[in-house]
């Protein structure tokens, strides 16, 4: 999966000075731009074979009769660089648990049952504009070897120079995500990973995600 174009930011972690803000001082003034994303670790689930259906619509699978189970939910955002300018082009590839915290992967050993119309997985690309979207189900929470989990979806993100792995939370999750070891773990960056649900539609949530390039 690895790139001699794609490197990821936590390669630069040990020069220091070479952190995001820094790399792009210019002159005399340093820029002062967008936070970037937090990293997360990749976990255990990302699925050992790629979906053949992989749209952004992760609700339906072809030729199912039946929509997946759960909160039916829209997640749109934006792919940036640190000055707000989209990136074009940038691939996501996104996996989750289901409503009930299942992950469809062997390595899941959890006793919540798997539910055979979600789709759990999309690879999708970000439009000219930087926007993408998608449809899903809201994930559920779930155990794990590192404590309880909060509701979260995967996502490693490929733009052009640059590439992050990152977890979604969601921002009505606060409690659960505050108690979380990896959302713990992220610190001062730990806002840039939540999705805001929007005021006026409890089904619509909002995530940009900012990368290097
Ligand atoms: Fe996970």
């Amino acid at each position: 999966m690895s790139s001699n174009l794609i490197f990821s930011r936590r390669a630069f972690a040990g020069a220091g000075l070479a952190s995001a803000g820094l790399v792009l001082a210019t002159g005399a003034r340093a820029f002062q731009g967008k936070p970037l994303t937090a990293e997360s670790p990749m976990g255990p689930f990302f699925p050992l074979d790629v979906p053949t259906d992989s749209d952004a619509d992760l609700t339906w699978l072809k030729g199912h009769a039946k929509r997946a189970s759960g909160q039916v939910i829209e997640i749109t955002g934006r792919v940036l660089d640190q000055r707000g300018n989209p990136i074009s082009g940038a691939r996501l590839d996104l996996w989750q648990a289901n409503a009930a915290g299942r992950y469809a992967h062997p390595s899941d050993v959890a006793s919540a049952p798997l539910d055979p119309d979600f789709q759990g997985f999309a690879s999708i690309v970000s439009d000219a504009k930087g926007d993408w979207r998608i449809v899903t189900i809201k994930p559920g929470g779930y155990d794990s070897p590192i404590g309880h989990r909060p509701p979260h979806i995967h996502f490693d993100i490929r733009g052009k120079t640059h590439r992050n792995v990152a977890q979604l939370y969601f921002a009505e999750e606060a409690d659960a995500n505050a108690k979380d070891l990896l959302y713990k773990g992220l610190g001062a960056e730990a806002p840039t990973s939540v999705a805001v649900r929007d005021a006026g539609n409890p089904g619509k949530y909002a995530w940009d995600i900012v990368l290097m390039g």
